[in-house]
């Protein structure tokens, strides 16, 4: 499969042309509470997540992935150390995921020890003052919910929303906010860019074999499910939130959406509203207290499809246009559609070349300031990601982290970006 590979799609358009003008004086003043943190997600960064039902996706003999995921950055043993190393960087917040095949590794079978694992995550944070940012799904669902199809079977979305409940009551008080699904919309975003199409066949033939090898026929992983599991997500977020709320979440609860903020082809924005429409319209009208906005790049949208980047633009390791700017354009085209309280929930650039991450931070952070300043109620910027990680299909070679991640000793190495983006973060912006 291609580096530029079906999740590498997500992420917006903006693109440095609307990066214009300084940042006003009133866009780099401290905003009390404002969240500055790193994300990462569960599967991508624990390792072993062997209950998981990509665990099995990655275990058949169909190489949709180009790496397994293994140990990953043994984040389940180190998190203490990573949530200390954010502290001290400057970070007030940490974005992580809840697995939820570790705390219900079969319907039903509740793990004591997974809950009292991620309660530990959480008084980690607690004692670094670092704000929880947790997420309940992040692409991956325990092995038994993929057996019977996904969000697809209404036993399994009254599971999630029960899932979340329990999160609540065994570790709530420790949380700030919660997104319940991470990108659920993403399939959207890739299918504009044309590459469902190219690998549907080999994503079809994937589930397919996860299904024979589990002895399940209605196997499907969602994350690889495309557009197919919308209506059985919306039930699960929705279902969740209630859910929570009934057992005594007092934190906001969100979606986290996949947002280019790309520009019209030609100068004809039809194909433009249609994309947008369909990434975003039936999220926004799902219940919710914020949103969380994820974006990495982009580009100009034709008729009925993205346009690659142009001949000799400078394209990240994920193969998308390096745009900085793009976060800007995200933020004003969600501000433009909704009232919720805005965060930016996933940002980053995958290089090797970390002087270019940099050059990307300065630009998303100076168009974040800009938001601000217009007076756009968005109340954090959420880095992606704090260590180069397993990058789902394109597996290690992408780098995201601000800290590099030695292979098989695990040891952290803080880059410049890291400091930088730290430095940020204690003043409260720019300078
Ligand atoms: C996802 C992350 C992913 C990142 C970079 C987002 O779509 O939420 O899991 O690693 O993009 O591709």
């Amino acid at each position: 499969m291609e580096r530029r590979d079906f999740l590498g799609i997500a992420g917006g358009a903006a693109s440095a042309l609307l990066v214009a003008g300084p940042a006003t004086a009133a866009a780099g003043k401290k905003r009390a509470g404002f969240l500055w943190g790193t994300a990462g997600a569960a599967y991508q960064v624990e390792g072993a997540n062997v209950a998981s039902d990509l665990w099995v996706m990655e275990h058949i003999p169909i190489p949709i992935f180009t790496d397994k995921s293994g140990d990953a950055c043994d984040v389940y043993h180190r998190f203490d150390e990573d949530i200390a190393l954010a502290a001290s960087l400057g970070f007030n917040t940490h974005r992580f995921g809840i697995e939820w095949s570790r705390i219900e590794p079969e319907r039903g079978q509740i793990s004591e020890a997974g809950l009292a694992y991620y309660r530990r995550v959480l008084e980690s944070c607690e004692r670094r003052k670092m704000k929880a940012v947790v997420t309940l799904s992040h692409f991956t669902v325990p092995r038994w919910v993929a057996a019977s199809g996904g969000f697809t079977d209404p036993a399994n979305v009254e599971a999630f929303a029960a899932h979340c409940a329990r999160i609540v009551k065994s570790m709530g008080e420790k949380i700030h906010l919660a997104i319940t699904f991470n990108e659920p919309n993403l399939a959207t975003v890739v299918r504009w860019s044309g590459l469902s199409e190219k690998y549907r066949p080999y994503i079809e033939a994937a589930q397919k074999a996860a299904g024979i090898a589990q002895n399940a026929p209605n196997w499907s992983s969602p994350m690889l499910a495309g557009e197919r599991q919308y209506d059985g997500i919306v039930a699960a977020h929705t279902k969740a939130a209630e859910a929570m709320r009934a057992a005594g979440a007092s934190f906001p609860i969100g979606l986290s959406l996949a947002i280019p903020a790309d520009t019209a082809a030609g100068g004809d924005d039809r194909g433009l509203k249609r994309k947008q429409g369909e990434m975003l319209d039936r999220w926004l009208a799902a219940p919710g207290d914020f949103i969380g906005i994820q974006t990495y790049t982009g580009g100009e949208v034709g008729p009925d499809a993205d346009v690659p980047p142009p001949p000799g633009a400078e394209v990240t390791q994920m193969g998308y246009a390096f745009t900085p700017g793009a976060i800007e354009g995200a933020i004003r085209l969600v501000a433009s559609r909704t009232g919720r309280p805005l965060y930016v929930t996933e940002n980053g650039v995958a290089t090797e070349d970390d002087t270019r991450r940099i050059a990307y931070i300065e630009g998303a952070v100076a168009g974040v300031e800009r938001c601000l300043a217009d007076g756009i109620d968005l109340r954090g910027y959420i880095h992606w990601s704090l260590l180069d990680n397993w990058e789902w299909v394109a597996g290690y070679r992408p780098r995201f982290g601000l800290v590099a991640v030695e292979p098989k000793t695990f040891r952290r190495i803080p880059k410049p970006s890291a400091r930088f983006l730290g430095k940020i973060a204690k003043r409260g912006g720019l300078a």
